[in-house]
């Protein structure tokens, strides 16, 4: 069923045919994740229901930002309240959510990362994040980034990010080095090894790029802790930790990107606490603001901080998203919602690897907590990517009521990715695996349809 409107906002979200086919030719997209089939009326917890009255139940939390769920209560009626009170105020001024909003970070993040300075998206707080080390490396301004980390879509973060398809923006990208990082189920250095010799391969690759660099001074490393959208690859924890006595033995700045990772969807509140490894400086954003735009720097005591004008922004000090942050990290704790992530994500690939045992295209299941993918190959020994395979589960997947994500976008992958709200429930859990059961004998039967 449709939400019913109020007079204030019926206006905006209704439309005729003529009007929607206008603002489609209007639009001049970019995006990743392509046409959506249909348009979207409301959400609720870990459904989205569209303006034909369809439910979906949504294993992509949107751009794995909606943690906590679709219109959260808490979060809307805090929201809705201090729209009423201010909107704007530029970054100079103080106001309370802001302050607050400091302080909660500053105690929930890990080891000495104790200050923090706000911005709206994840890409320009990565950014921010690469300014922070450059000021504190003064001189030095190489990246090192592991090859498949995804950190954004401006042109700093491009460069640090693997590389866009039909790449044409290359000149404005500045100089990084790019390492291999343990992707365990094809390791980088031969399929043969086990994870540790694949970590060990990769450090003292990485070691060798140091000492071998170039193009001057490296400032930091920066690397997702978990590489999202470039695969769903998970490290083992001894590569964390030996990347971090790495930068401590060159004296480099470990940048943690927990953009995704942040917030729980790991089944802990940031992967940090999960490997026991404090980095220098940690970005997050996404789960953050339970749906409203806002991302932070956490930055060690060790550092110095931005000086002023470093990196500062018209809306980068936006109490409704700020209000919203603080909402959503009050509804993860009073709800136990990184438990919850935990306890659905042991449910859903326990499930997921009995599975595998039935269907001879998942070739490896991963996790932890919600942040699940199934790598889908054509053949179990060569690991052919079933990438063909993978878009169609995603695309048909859709039309059986189930959102599910794709990785790397643009069809580039071979990775099917269920990313829900921490509040999918037990029974949307189950129907989800089914739709899933269900598209893969059908793929494993009759093929791919022509
Ligand atoms: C790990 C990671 N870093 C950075 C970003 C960029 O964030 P934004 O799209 O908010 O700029 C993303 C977005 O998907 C991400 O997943």
């Amino acid at each position: 069923m449709t939400a019913p409107l109020s007079p204030a906002l019926a206006p905006y979200q209704t439309a005729t045919a003529e009007e929607l086919a206008a603002g489609r030719r209007a639009l001049m997209g970019g995006g990743v994740a392509g046409q959506a089939a249909f348009i979207v009326d409301h959400g609720a917890g870990a459904v989205v229901v569209d303006t034909e009255g369809r439910e979906y139940i949504d294993c992509t939390s949107q751009a794995w930002s909606l943690g906590i769920g679709y219109a959260h209560p808490k979060v809307a009626a805090a929201v809705a309240e201090q729209v009423h009170r201010y909107t704007h105020i530029r970054t100079g001024f103080e106001t309370i959510p802001k302050l607050l909003l400091a302080r909660r970070l500053a105690a929930l993040a890990p080891g000495d990362l104790n200050r923090v300075a706000f911005t709206l998206s994840g890409s320009d707080a990565i950014e921010g994040a690469m300014k922070l080390a450059m000021r504190n490396r003064s001189g030095a301004s190489t990246f090192l980034s592991l090859w498949e980390g995804y950190h954004g879509r401006t042109f700093g973060t491009m460069a640090v990010s693997w590389p866009h398809p039909d790449n044409i923006f290359g000149r404005w990208m500045g100089p990084v080095l790019r390492v291999p990082a343990p992707y365990t189920y094809r390791c980088p250095f031969g399929d043969g090894m086990t994870s540790e010799e694949c970590v060990e391969a990769c450090v003292q690759f990485t070691r060798q790029a140091i000492l071998h660099a170039v193009d001057g001074p490296i400032a930091a490393l920066i690397m997702e802790p978990f590489q999202g959208n470039g695969g769903m690859i998970e490290f083992p924890s001894s590569y964390h930790r030996k990347m971090r006595d790495l930068c401590d033995e060159f004296g480099l700045i470990l940048i943690w990107d927990e953009i995704q990772t942040g917030f729980g969807r790991m089944g802990a509140m940031f992967a940090a606490d999960l490997y026991g490894v404090v980095p220098d400086i940690m970005v997050i954003g996404k789960g953050l603001g339970g749906g409203f735009p806002i991302s932070a720097i956490l930055v060690s005591d060790r550092l110095t901080g931005f000086r002023p004008g470093d990196h500062s922004f018209t809306h980068a000090h936006f109490p409704p998203s700020m209000v919203a942050a603080l909402a959503t990290i009050d509804a993860i704790e009073e709800e136990g919602l990184i438990e919850k992530c935990r306890t659905m994500g042991d449910y859903f690939t326990s499930r997921l690897r009995s599975m595998q045992e039935r269907h001879r295209l998942i070739g490896d299941v991963r996790g932890p907590g919600l942040m699940i993918a199934l790598e889908l190959v054509r053949d179990r020994i060569s690991k052919e990517p079933a990438r063909r395979e993978a878009a169609w589960v995603v695309h048909e997947g859709m039309r059986r009521g189930v959102i599910f994500g794709e990785s790397k976008y643009l069809g580039l992958g071979n990775v099917v990715k269920i990313k829900p709200p921490f509040v999918i429930t037990t029974a949307q859990a189950d129907r989800v695996l089914a739709v899933l059961d269900e598209l893969l004998t059908e793929l494993e039967a009759h093929g791919l349809p022509d």
